[in-house]
């Protein structure tokens, strides 16, 4: 099965979040379980200068604004897997994330840079840009590549199926109306029954209509995105979808995410070895200045400071948290309130809460591997990656029930699933709920034993990426076979 995977961005040349650390993960897993697999990236600084033997597969010319576009054919360091690159540097050679500008705008021309990315992908699956190699399936990640959908849509028949993942509803790709025309797609598709959304051009919809099957990263995400609550005015789409809509939970890169040989943490450890795991915490604590208490529960939070992260919660129960003698250990980068908000508890609460605002991959290693709890309480959350590391780590997760952190945690119930318990969960959106969460954590650490246990159950657990590999490949047949069926296009 030859499988062309496309998406903005890749751990760790290109990372804005967990959709980085998949796109690294998930291709070699599905490689090792027996597909063929590329990649598609857009020619980025870091991804060009990172990619190995990179050589012209074909000149493109000028396209989308761009007078210089070629495709590239590399290897990815590391896994050595194929990865064909855009070369555009009029879009895409310049600093910045993929999607904002330094001063965090949008940049301007992104409907451009990521139309170019799905119509590449859409040529290669069409086999009129690489004929050494065509792929039978296009793997769309999120909107930056869902216009692929659109496009092999529209250029029936592309025999390749597609498949769409959504890794963040919130985020769609929404650009002018007036826009359309530099799409160069028929213009059959700019109805409500396509990309147009509420007055708008929306590349998620391209994705969530024209794939052969669309998938989300967990199963509890993929319930909550058809229903009001959750689905961002999109719901409707996506109910309409019915069946075609599934969820597979991510797992993570045991290659990066294991304590038993990560070079970033004071010692190594795993289950049988925990002396290793106190090091940690006793380094961590020396390294941020925390008070060396060892009765005080250290709570870590690594994340974007974005509203999604629910870090809010964190923040109005922190001072009676600290009061209790819970030390914070947190890091992440985002929203200017947040910030702010956390620079402050750092300030008000010297030797007990340790605040770093700023992006860094060793650093959130340590982190992981010295806290005694991980605490995710997102609003809402597709999947999440690091409470899984927690689980890795014996750094118990305090998640709220929601998304894939619903499908990733077990908490005793109180009705017989003690024995299955890998960490606290907590239901509504409140301080007090995720305060009750870590006062549980809290009472359970001082019974070392019955933690450790549940500590020993959460790192024995398997979260690699093999399950979901085999899954995705099941979902791929499917994908063919529906495209072979009854290819998904649009009358008119
Ligand atoms: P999301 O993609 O919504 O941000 P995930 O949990 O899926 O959430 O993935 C977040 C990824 O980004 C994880 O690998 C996490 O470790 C990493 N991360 C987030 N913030 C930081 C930070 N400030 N420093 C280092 N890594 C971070
Ligand atoms: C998105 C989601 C996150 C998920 C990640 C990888 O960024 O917010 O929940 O883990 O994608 O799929």
């Amino acid at each position: 099965m030859k499988v062309l995977q496309v998406a903005a961005e890749v751990y760790p040349l290109v990372k804005t979040g967990g959709l980085a650390d998949v796109v690294a993960a998930l291709p070699p897993a599905l490689a090792e379980a027996g597909a063929d697999v590329r990649l598609l990236l857009p020619g980025l600084p870091a991804i060009l200068d990172a990619v190995q033997s990179a050589r012209t597969v074909i000149d493109i010319g000028a396209c989308f604004g761009a007078l210089r576009v070629r495709l590239l054919l590399g290897r990815m360091p590391g896994s050595q897997l194929p990865v064909y690159l855009v070369d555009a540097p009029h879009l895409y050679r310049r600093g910045g994330s993929p999607y904002q500008a330094s001063d965090g705008t949008e940049w301007p021309d992104n409907l451009q840079r990521f139309a170019l990315l799905g119509w590449v992908a859409a040529h290669l699956a069409a086999d009129d840009a690489d004929p050494a190699w065509v792929p039978e399936v296009v793997h769309a990640h999120d909107w930056h590549a869902a216009l692929a959908c659109a496009y092999m849509a529209d250029h029936l028949p592309t025999p390749a199926a597609s498949v769409f993942t959504v890794h963040n509803l919130a985020f769609q790709g929404l650009f002018p109306h007036h826009d359309w025309s530099l799409l160069g797609l028929s213009s059959r598709f700019m109805s409500p029954a396509a990309l147009e959304f509420h007055g708008q051009l929306s590349f998620m919809k391209a994705g969530l209509i024209f794939a052969d099957k669309v998938t989300t990263v967990s199963p509890t995400y993929a319930r909550e995105i058809a229903g009001h609550e959750f689905g961002c005015g999109l719901d409707g789409v996506i109910r309409g979808r019915g069946a075609d809509v599934t969820g597979i939970l991510n797992g993570i890169d045991d290659a990066v995410w294991s304590p038993a040989d990560d070079a970033a943490i004071a010692m190594r450890y795993d289950a049988d070895r925990l002396a290793g795991k106190r090091a940690c915490r006793l380094a961590l604590q020396s390294a941020l200045g925390l008070a060396p208490d060892d009765q005080a529960l250290i709570l870590t939070v690594v994340s974007r400071l974005t509203s999604q992260k629910g870090l809010d919660l964190v923040l109005a129960a922190l001072p009676a948290l600290v009061r209790e003698g819970v030390q914070f250990a947190i890091q992440g980068t985002g929203e200017t309130v947040l910030e702010t908000a956390f620079r402050m508890a750092e300030l008000a609460h010297p030797g007990r809460v340790a605040v770093h605002i700023g992006y860094d991959e060793n650093r959130a290693h340590r982190l992981v591997a010295g806290a005694d709890v991980i605490a995710v309480p997102s609003r809402f959350e597709p999947c999440g990656l690091t409470q899984m590391y927690g689980l890795r780590y014996g750094t118990l997760p305090v998640v709220r029930r929601v998304g894939g952190l619903a499908d990733t945690v077990v908490d005793a119930d109180g009705h017989g699933s003690a024995g299955r318990q890998t960490g606290f969960v907590f239901d509504i959106a409140t301080p007090a709920a995720f305060e009750a969460a870590v006062r549980r954590a809290a009472a359970l650490r001082r019974d070392a034993d019955a933690w450790e246990a549940v500590m020993r159950r959460g790192m024995s657990q398997d979260l690699s990426w093999a399950g979901a590999a085999r899954d995705y490949l099941a979902l791929y047949r499917r994908a063919v076979a529906a495209r072979a069926a009854a290819p998904r296009g649009i009358e008119g």
